[in-house]
């Protein structure tokens, strides 16, 4: 297998600046691993652009606000080492919890308003776990780049400002959500649907994509927009909305009014799977 893989931060520290040295550019994605096709985007969009691809595999447990959930994230390194190597990746930097963790940290990353709203409301604590990771792996990897996928929008907003707040010498690139022919977007979380459940699911896209369609045809007012999603996913029995919001696409701010483009976010329990998705949306 080409796909080299390192556990320490000294040994990847020197197989980074070996090839820096050389001139060579350097890409990062960083991911959690149980790679799918969502994360394979990133590596493809990637890979062009550098020289010296680097995926960080790593579960941060900094991030989990509960600990069945860390505890059922599925790990398997060696089919992700597979996965990598298909995709071009050169090395995957897959750290023990000691190696990132050997103490309980001082410094964590606040975010100051942008994690409140959206998922960081039901999840008390997640953006300062990503926040805090994400910027420990750059600040390893020291990549020129580094890919986030739009999926998680509201974590790409965030490591852009935490990138720019602490002035990393990163780029940032924001990769397009990866979906199932039906729309669905793809996550590691839609494995627990049941049979049932994952029939429903592709509601959420729908009503988000309907909203999209709206605001084109000259809906501009957040309230209606909202309504309408929720009456639409009332009639899904299997769905319970968390939030439908319709934001500032840089401050993630509700809008009332749709006067610009705007990013479109829900989030929905369907059993006890949390699926979140988002559009970006412009009236025409
Ligand atoms: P993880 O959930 O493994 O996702 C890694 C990257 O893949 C993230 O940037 C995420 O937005 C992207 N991704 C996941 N599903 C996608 C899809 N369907 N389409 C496009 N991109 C997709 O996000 C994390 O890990 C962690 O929070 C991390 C940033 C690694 C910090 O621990």
């Amino acid at each position: 297998m080409a796909t080299e893989c390192i556990a320490a931060i000294a040994a990847l520290r020197e197989r980074v600046s070996r090839a820096k040295l050389a001139g060579l550019r350097v890409g990062c994605v960083p991911t959690m691993g149980a790679l799918h096709a969502g994360h394979t985007a990133l590596f493809d969009r990637a890979r062009p652009d550098c020289d010296l691809l680097v995926a960080t595999l790593f579960v941060n447990p900094l991030q989990f606000d509960r600990q069945d959930d860390l505890r059922k994230y599925p790990r398997d390194l060696e089919s992700d080492l597979q996965i990598c190597d298909r995709h071009g990746v050169d090395v995957v930097f897959a750290p023990s919890q000691d190696e990132m963790y050997p103490r309980p940290p001082v410094m964590t990353v606040e975010i100051e308003g942008l994690a409140d709203g959206l998922c960081g409301a039901s999840r008390p604590g997640h953006f300062l776990g990503v926040a805090t990771v994400v910027m420990k792996l750059l600040n390893i990897v020291q990549p020129d780049f580094a890919c986030f996928g739009e999926k998680d929008y509201q974590q790409l907003v965030i490591v852009r400002r935490i990138v720019e707040d602490a002035n990393l010498p990163v780029r940032i690139v924001g990769v397009e959500t990866v979906r199932e022919p039906d729309g669905l977007a793809i996550s590691s979380r839609n494995a627990h649907l049941n049979a049932d459940e994952r029939a429903s699911a592709p509601a959420l896209a729908r009503s988000l994509r309907a909203a999209r369609q709206a605001i084109q045809q000259g809906e501009s007012c957040a309230a209606v927009l909202r309504d309408n999603a929720g009456a639409v996913l009332d009639r899904e029995p299997l769905i319970r909305l968390d939030y439908f919001e319709i934001v500032d696409p840089d401050t993630l701010k509700p809008v009332e009014r749709v006067t610009g483009p705007v990013r479109i976010a829900a989030a929905a329990f369907l059993g006890k799977t949390r699926l979140i998705d988002n559009v970006l949306a412009t009236p025409s």
